[in-house]
């Protein structure tokens, strides 16, 4: 069953392609007046994610926006907060991902197993069956936010607060809705990392703020690191979890095959991955120089924006990728990234998934969508593909 999408959207409002649709590098003509190039097919997206020539640092973002005259944009990537390594190239984004990288490797987050088996535990408890539940307000999203807000250090108490700001940065939003979410973000983190400098505890912003070596980073590095990665490690996650619960209600004949069989799980995660990708569109790029890619040439200072749902669904990559198929090899998916910025969070998520999975199926015999595909509405957003709502009707098993 193919599930509807919304209209392809790119920030910010795109005219239509003035190239034929097959190719797959194109320019696009943006509505306030300058050209962003879409990069679409696995073979290019790949290569584009992984080329060092297309780049991201935010102070020159900024330049190039200030050069278009694009106001708005241009003072948000000017400033502090959103200097972080996903908006850094080498050697800055090697010094600031391995500050970090060490808290997420395999080792260190199957660590977290029994922690996160007792939150997504308590939620499914916290379930009634006395009418349809929505399942991305009671799972798909407390669960991630619980995880990386307790391994940052961020007091419960605040965690839905900060959510309304970092929405700003995934949803399709005014450049002035944004400035206003990152004005009280900027203001809650630095009095977080000032918090945590005066009585660290045992969690990554304290771990960073107490690091002394030659690589210590300061507190507006800090501060930024922590924006990053609350947004990083629920905007996306949130979206693995309701968009593959989508996927097994609406194939029936999949989620009876993972009941009867569950050595298919690490598989099927990779296949939610791959046919709704939780992340659309790679954050964007500009070239150094000209970039040459699937045969078109992109000219040196341009904006590029990287398509990774079309690159899961390329059928020279993916034989017959509309359909889901969890048995399938979705190995190579672009899903997370490529390259150097391919995603820190990637383990996190997998274990999340698996866990949330497997308590699911454990836990109810009987899920179902509680009313028509056609009426869930999607977030209006360029980057994410995620559902605001996943009304489920599930019975516990005896
Ligand atoms: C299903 C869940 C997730 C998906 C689909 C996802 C997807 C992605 C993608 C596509 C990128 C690369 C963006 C680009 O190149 O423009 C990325 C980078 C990143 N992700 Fe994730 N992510 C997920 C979960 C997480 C989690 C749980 C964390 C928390 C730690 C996280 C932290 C990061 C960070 C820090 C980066 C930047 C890495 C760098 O610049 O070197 N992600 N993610």
């Amino acid at each position: 069953m193919s599930i509807p999408r919304p209209a392809a959207e790119v920030w910010p409002a795109p005219s239509r392609p003035d190239r034929p649709a097959s190719d797959t590098v194109r320019p696009l003509n943006m509505a306030n007046g300058f050209t962003l190039w879409l990069v679409t097919g696995y073979a290019q997206v790949r290569q584009a994610l992984s080329d060092p020539r297309l780049a991201k640092d935010s102070h020159t973002t900024a330049q190039l926006l200030r050069d278009r005259s694009i106001q708005a944009h241009q003072a948000l990537f000017g400033q502090a907060l959103l200097h972080h390594m996903l908006n850094t190239d080498p050697p800055e984004h090697r010094r600031l991902r391995q500050m970090v990288n060490k808290g997420f490797t395999q080792r260190r987050v199957q660590a977290l197993r029994p922690r996160i088996e007792r939150i997504t535990d308590d939620l499914l408890a916290a379930i009634g069956e006395d009418g349809p539940v929505d399942l991305i307000e009671a799972l798909a999203f407390p669960l991630p936010i619980t995880v990386i807000c307790e391994l940052l250090g961020v007091p419960e108490a605040d965690r839905r607060t900060f959510r309304s700001w970092t929405n700003a940065f995934v949803l399709s939003v005014e450049p002035d809705v944004l400035q206003n979410a990152l004005t009280s973000l900027d203001r809650y983190i630095h009095d977080l990392v000032a918090e945590k400098r005066r009585s660290p505890g045992d969690d990554i912003i304290s771990g960073l703020v107490t690091e002394d070596g030659e690589d210590a980073l300061t507190d507006d590095e800090v501060a930024a690191m922590a924006v990053l990665l609350l947004a990083a490690g629920h905007e996306t996650t949130v979206n693995l979890i309701g968009n593959g619960v989508l996927a097994l209600v609406t194939h029936p004949d999949q989620l009876a095959a993972l009941r009867a069989d569950r050595s298919l799980l690490p598989g099927a995660i990779e296949e939610f991955l791959r046919f709704e990708s939780p992340v659309n569109q790679a954050t964007l790029r500009y070239t150094d120089e000209a970039v040459e890619i699937g045969g078109t040439t992109i000219p040196a200072g341009e904006f590029v924006m990287i398509n990774i749902d079309s690159a899961n669904h390329d059928p020279e990559r993916y034989p017959d990728p509309d359909r889901m198929d969890l048995r399938r090899d979705a190995g190579g998916h672009m899903a997370f990234g490529h390259g150097i910025h391919f995603c820190l969070g990637a383990p996190l998520a997998r274990l999340e998934a698996e866990v949330v999975f497997g308590r699911l199926l454990d836990t109810f015999g009987g899920i179902e969508l509680a009313l028509p595909v056609e009426r869930l509405e999607w977030r209006p957003s360029t980057l994410m593909r995620g559902l605001e709502k996943l009304p489920l009707r599930m019975v516990r098993r005896p």
